[in-house]
């Protein structure tokens, strides 16, 4: 059976949170939940649709393949490349009020390396409904995702997922 694959990372907060909320409602028995540090040695060349997602914990931290971001090295040992021609949909984390200038920027890389690699991307979301000044990630009124806000936001989450998954299919 052609599987989807929900990549995320971090793990253990918000990001994982919003994983497993994207595997309830994409479904469970159609979906493996996977932290990018375990995705890292697994073979991943089977699954039919990805959905990526990472918070956006400031630029100094995902130039640089740390155990606190390892989508920098991920992508360095290019695990993606197996995305070549795949559908792909991107949700990232972030906190608009304390970050208004950098709201989930870190799509934008996730975005870049995507495309990069040939994977289809789906998915974006018109920026209503949020209130932040500037991000890397809109062009043209759009993130090239979903955006969440779980500090600001925690009641929009489900909906917005619920939403977003409803457009995907
Ligand atoms: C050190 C640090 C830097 C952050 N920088 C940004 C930022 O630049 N833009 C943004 O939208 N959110 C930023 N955030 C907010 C996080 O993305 C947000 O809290 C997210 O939900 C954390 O996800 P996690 O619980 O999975 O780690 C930052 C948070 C921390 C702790």
């Amino acid at each position: 059976m052609n599987k989807n694959l929900i990549l995320y990372w971090p793990k253990d907060g918000s990001t994982e949170n919003a994983a497993k909320l994207i595997a309830k409602h994409l479904g469970q028995d159609t979906s493996d939940l996977m932290p990018l540090d375990l995705a890292i040695d697994k073979d991943l060349s089977s699954y039919s649709f990805i959905v990526a997602g990472s918070a956006t914990v400031g630029a100094e931290t995902w130039q640089k393949a740390t155990d606190k971001n390892l989508w920098a090295k991920f992508f360095a040992l290019n695990k993606h490349e197996v995305f070549n021609g795949k559908k792909a949909a991107l949700f990232g984390l972030g906190n608009a009020i304390m970050y208004p200038y950098h709201f989930v920027d870190h799509l934008e890389v996730l975005q870049n390396e995507f495309l990069k690699v040939g994977a289809h991307l789906i998915g974006n979301c018109p920026i209503e409904g949020y209130s932040f000044k500037e991000s890397r990630a809109v062009k043209d009124g759009f993130f090239p995702g979903l955006a969440l806000d779980e500090d600001n936001q925690p009641e929009l989450t489900e909906t917005r997922i619920k939403k977003w998954i409803e457009n995907l299919k």
